[in-house]
């Protein structure tokens, strides 16, 4: 862990003077919303008797007998309950009349358009259960889902859960190498994508990325492929079959079994401090219970009226939670959009909204400085005034970024919540409340009613207001993680081992004089990069497999448009002339992303002599940092040959790269 606040002291708080500007709720929205001012006092009072509230919003088939046991760092909820996560998003609405109710307007990147029921959704659920089942799965069994921001994605992620079998989404964004690893390491059986996918205005494969890694060796015994783009596709007729052969022709009747409430759901691989990413591993019942609350509350949903469009994909964490779980267990009408939000123009995303008065849109601080550096234009073209509630997720929304979105989508009319949450806690933790909270632009403000955290130093000390520290979650949460895939161990060093007995998230935060929470970004080695977990040391194996590279050493380095970019600085191996610079730069890049996804191609690559090391031979990356984002050179007095930083400050610019 090579956490340290020092980098904090500084340039993170120059946002001091925007703690004093609030913005309260109105008087008629507080007098609407979801949430009352009293529900954190209620909360705190009996946190146990809270949470059970909240599961009793479910359909369960068998109560729980137990709500929670807590046996350090592993935690049940709601033991002995039984409960099927598929009936509870698509079933109950449908028995209780709330069949014909849209549960998504899909908007393809080419302007097709899917408008699809409730009652639409249970029923191709209901038949890709029925084709899941006909081709061998069971209970218990992981499946990896590869695949476009399209209703089939979301299908067969309820269809899965019906079936108590596991999904692992792998966004449709990573390589080849990174779904076999996937694969391999949850034993997946089965792979669910389709052919491609709509993209910058061209269809995009994915279906040759499931071939290549499929070389590897797998259980996976068949691949199941939706026909999105109609694009030339090989397929192997022994192993992969069309998604409509066999969803078609099944029946339209199946009975939800209810399982277990701490029955495996998913697992969704995250960046860790290895170069091996976590599969992180969610139960049912709990996660369910605090997606569905979170979701309700903390974007005010009315179901009867609301239009709630959250932009991610599926293939990360918010898009389980808040694509899927959340806003269907709550009965949402949801807006899907398919492609990237400058196709085939900069006002793609404000049209949508404009075409089906979006009243909630829940989005990424990266797309709002996109956003704003496009021009107000974009937004100002289109008629945004269904809009009220506005939500921020992934990274640090900068205040700039939090007014602009306030002033220009929001015309000064609509609450923001930023939400800090992670893969790891399956749900938000900390965000402001419409209609309670005063908000503050940029701050996450408190957690959640039933939620605890705090900001700690060194020797897990509280640190008080007006200063920085370490963010920890002091109690467990109905949608806390259950582990990581297979390795207990490494769930118990990664996340438990820092400060004994609290939850360790990896963020640093600082409390201002209020004792309101400032998000300050990661302390470990983890980047982030519009709002993309990449760890630094993954970046680097994929470096160092390169044959023209000995060693290798990535930092993330702040950057206007991404939070984050990704640094690198290499060395070659001996033979290898560096004045094939430009043009070596370039294959690093592709190697990149071939290795992991084009999501982590640096943004700059360095070619040089020596790295800072220490007599341990330890990275100094702070300093590599300092180089990177063009400030002078911190103290470098513990390298073992002090000339070196010199050598790299001077060699800087010799190798920047454009995408
Ligand atoms: C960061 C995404 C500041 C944080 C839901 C966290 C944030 C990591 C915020 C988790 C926020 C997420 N303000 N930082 N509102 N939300 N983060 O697992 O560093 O993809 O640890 O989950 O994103 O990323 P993940």
């Amino acid at each position: 862990m090579a956490g340290n606040l020092e980098y904090m002291s500084s340039e993170s708080f120059e946002n001091l003077s925007y703690e004093d500007r609030t913005f309260a709720p109105t008087a008629e929205f507080a007098a609407n919303a979801n949430a009352k001012s009293d529900i954190y006092e209620l909360a705190k009072r009996d946190p146990v008797a809270f949470w059970e509230a909240q599961a009793n919003n479910l359909h369960w088939d068998k109560k729980w007998d137990q709500v929670i046991d807590w046996q350090l760092p592993f935690a049940k909820w709601f033991i002995g309950g039984k409960i099927n996560a598929s009936y509870n998003c698509l079933d109950k609405h449908v028995l209780e009349g709330r069949g014909s109710r849209v549960a998504f307007h899909f908007e393809g990147e080419p302007g097709d358009t899917r408008t699809i029921t409730y009652g639409q959704l249970l029923t191709q659920v209901k038949k890709t259960t029925n084709a899941l089942i006909e081709l061998g799965v069971k209970q218990g069994d992981r499946i990896a889902i590869y695949m476009p921001m399209i209703p089939e994605a979301v299908i067969a992620m309820l269809a899965c859960a019906r079936l108590g079998a596991m999904h692992s989404v792998v966004f449709g964004g990573f390589s080849a190498d990174s779904l076999l690893a996937r694969i391999q390491d949850a034993d997946a059986t089965l792979v669910i994508t389709a052919d491609g996918g709509y993209r910058k205005g061209a269809p995009f494969a994915l279906k040759p990325a499931v071939d290549e890694a499929l070389k590897g060796k797998t259980k996976v015994k068949n691949v199941l492929v939706v026909k999105r783009t109609g694009q030339p596709t090989e397929f192997d007729s022994g192993r992969d079959i069309w998604w409509h052969e066999i969803v078609d022709r099944q029946s339209d009747q199946h009975e939800a079994q209810f399982f277990d409430s701490e029955q495996g759901l998913f697992i969704l691989y995250t960046s860790g401090t290895t170069a091996k990413p976590k599969g992180i591993y969610h139960t049912t019942g709990g996660y369910l219970t605090q997606a569905s609350f979170t979701h309700r509350i903390v974007f005010d949903l009315k179901p009867e009226s609301d239009i709630y469009w959250c932009t991610a994909d599926v293939g990360w964490i918010t898009g389980h939670s808040y694509v899927v779980y959340g806003p269907l267990i709550n009965g949402a009408t949801q807006v899907i959009y398919e492609g990237t939000p400058d196709t085939p123009s900069k006002s793609r995303m404000f049209e949508i909204i404009q075409k089906y008065k979006v009243t909630i849109l829940y989005t990424a601080p990266t797309l709002i400085r996109t956003w704003m550096k496009w021009g107000d234009e974009f937004p100002n073209s289109c008629n945004l005034s269904s809009l009220r509630v506005l939500g921020s997720v992934g990274e640090p929304i900068n205040p700039e970024a939090w007014m602009w979105y306030r002033e220009v989508i929001g015309s000064n009319r609509c609450p923001i919540v930023d939400t800090w949450w992670q893969t790891e806690t399956g749900a938000i933790m900390i965000s402001p409340l419409p209609g309670v909270t005063a908000t503050k632009p940029g701050s996450a403000m408190k957690p959640l009613p039933g939620i605890s955290a705090e900001v700690v130093d060194d020797e897990a000390k509280a640190v008080g207001n007006g200063r920085g520290g370490y963010l920890v979650l002091t109690h467990p949460w109905p949608s806390m993680m259950r582990g990581i895939w297979g390795e207990p161990e490494r769930y118990k060093e990664t996340y438990w081992s820092r400060f004994n007995g609290l939850y360790f998230a990896g963020d640093g935060a600082k409390l201002d004089k209020d004792g309101a929470i400032w998000l300050l970004g990661r302390v470990d080695d983890v980047m982030n990069v519009s709002g993309h977990r990449i760890s630094t040391t993954e970046v680097e194996s994929a470096l160092v497999s390169h044959e023209a590279i000995a060693e290798a050493a990535v930092v993330g380095a702040n950057d206007e448009m991404t939070g984050q970019g990704i640094v690198a600085f290499v060395i070659l191996r001996g033979g290898i002339e560096s004045a094939s610079g430009e043009q070596l730069v370039k294959q690093l890049r592709d190697h990149v992303a071939k290795e992991i996804g084009p999501i982590a191609k640096p943004r700059q690559i360095m070619v040089v002599a020596e790295l800072p090391k220490t007599r341990s031979g330890k990275i100094m990356r702070r300093l590599l940092r300092d180089v990177a984002e063009n400030r002078a050179v911190g103290d470098s007095t513990t390298l073992a040959d002090p000339n070196v930083m010199k050598l790299i400050s001077e060699g800087l610019n010799s190798a920047k790269s454009e995408d």
